[in-house]
């Protein structure tokens, strides 16, 4: 049975409390300091108060604070293992050498089609970004999956909730059954949903006490065992 553990608190402090190469893959969704940006603008999805969610706006978690995420996710890394950062288009050239600078290896930016056109000004926004790194060498489970993946996007969820299906390929293509699958920004979980139904282990952490408790509903109604109440 996929077991999980939760936390919560800041990310790169829980993630300096986790041992040294011990999980299989991190999918991660920071709140970037870009988002202040577009908000101003009103050109981002409003992330106002949700019935997910008590507060009122992420807090960010700003650039300069890159590269301590990304040494600490590198070292809790198996070696041969995969990362995938979900990134905006302002972030991605930002992150991309700080990720390089800490020995990632880049491939390519995978597009995440939500199907449908959201916001935005300057030509509406219908896609994002996810940073595609790897540490070592690792094969990914198949050659037919595309750089595109059309996945629809999740409506009156949790603000920026990702789709557990997009979380799902992600999985398949980079672990294993029986794999541990971490995310220290999950929010409500979606990637946590997404290990549990594969067969994956999962460790996750938020700041905020809400998204703990809410993605840890979903992760039980996804059949995980929850490893704080054995
Ligand atoms: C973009 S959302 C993640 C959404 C998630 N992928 C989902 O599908 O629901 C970013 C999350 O990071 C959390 N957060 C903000 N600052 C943080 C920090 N310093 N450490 C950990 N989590 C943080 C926010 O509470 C928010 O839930």
């Amino acid at each position: 049975m996929a077991q999980f553990e939760l936390a919560c608190g800041d990310a790169v402090a829980w993630l300096k409390s986790m041992p040294d190469a011990s999980v299989d893959l991190v999918i991660t969704d920071p709140p970037y300091e870009s988002l202040e940006k577009h908000r101003a603008r009103g050109t981002t999805t409003r992330l106002k108060e949700s019935k997910a969610s008590s507060n009122k706006w992420f807090s960010i978690f700003p650039n300069t604070r890159f590269v301590d995420l990304f040494v600490e996710v590198h070292r809790v890394l198996k070696k041969d293992r995969h990362f995938y950062l979900f990134c905006d288009q302002e972030t991605m050239f930002v992150a991309k050498p700080l990720a390089e600078e800490v020995g990632f290896k880049f491939w390519k930016p995978l597009v995440w089609d939500k199907q449908k056109i959201g916001m935005g000004y300057h030509y509406r926004a219908r896609y994002e970004f996810i940073l595609f790194f790897e540490k070592g060498k690792r094969n990914l489970a198949s050659l037919k999956v595309p750089d595109i993946l059309e996945v629809p996007r999740v409506h009156g969820g949790y603000p920026t909730e990702k789709p557990v299906g997009l979380m799902r390929t992600l999985i398949q293509q980079s672990t294993r059954v029986d794999e541990v699958v971490m995310d220290p920004f999950m929010g409500s979980g979606s990637a946590g949903v997404a290990a549990v139904l594969e067969g994956r282990h999962f460790r996750g952490s938020d700041l905020h006490p809400d998204a703990v408790e809410l993605a840890r509903g979903r992760l039980v109604d996804a059949g995980g065992a929850d490893l704080r109440v054995r």
